[in-house]
């Protein structure tokens, strides 16, 4: 089963074991490979607004997110949020079930749509499941990612409405 519970102080050392997996393999977030403790913990614990936890029964950590505003003030009624799964536990649906519960928690804190700033166009994986989740692509960066094993890759913004209520007329 999967609890998904808030992120707790006690949690460091066994989450940043995940994080610095995850950001060592250069293929799927800006962060550097080689990201100290402190930058790791500033990106995922200091500077979001809510971090969860994915654990298994026994208490292993299974995966993460951390949810923020995307903007200050006028825009900051769209979230941003992160996510990454333990290579352990993938393709169980964690990072199906993480997905859900930020779109929840999202709405319950008064977001009303979310946006993924840079979804590596090579991470097909994660791609094809925030399309399965009803996220666009709404944008392409070109050679924006350093991959590090294919070069310049292009990078994603892809968006959901969450609260799907008609916005105002677009003078263009
Ligand atoms: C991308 C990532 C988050 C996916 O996590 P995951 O837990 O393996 O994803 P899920 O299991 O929820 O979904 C992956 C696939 O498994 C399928 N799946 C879901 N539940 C399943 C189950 N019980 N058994 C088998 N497969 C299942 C899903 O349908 C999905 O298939 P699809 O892509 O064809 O829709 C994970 O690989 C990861 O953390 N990668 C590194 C960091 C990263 O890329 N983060 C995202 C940055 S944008």
């Amino acid at each position: 089963m999967i609890i998904i519970r808030p992120y707790e102080a006690s949690d460091w050392p066994a989450l940043f074991t995940l994080l610095r997996a995850t950001f060592a393999g250069g293929d799927t977030y800006v962060y550097p490979p080689d990201i100290s403790e402190a930058d790791a913990h500033q990106a995922w614990i200091d500077i979001p607004m809510a971090t969860l936890l994915a654990v298994s029964d026994a208490g292993d950590i299974l995966g993460t997110y951390f949810i923020r505003p995307n903007q200050p003030g006028l825009g900051s009624h769209v979230c941003n949020c992160g996510y990454m799964v333990a290579e352990a536990a993938a393709g169980q649906g964690v990072a199906t079930a993480l997905c859900e519960h930020s779109q929840r928690f999202a709405v319950e804190m008064g977001f009303r749509a979310m946006q993924y700033n840079f979804v590596v166009s090579t991470n097909h994986r994660a791609v094809r499941l925030w399309q399965h989740l009803g996220y666009a692509i709404v944008g392409r960066l070109p050679g924006a990612f350093l991959h590090s094993t294919l070069g310049y890759v292009d990078a994603f913004v892809m968006f959901k409405q969450l609260v799907l209520e008609p916005a105002a007329v677009d003078p263009l």
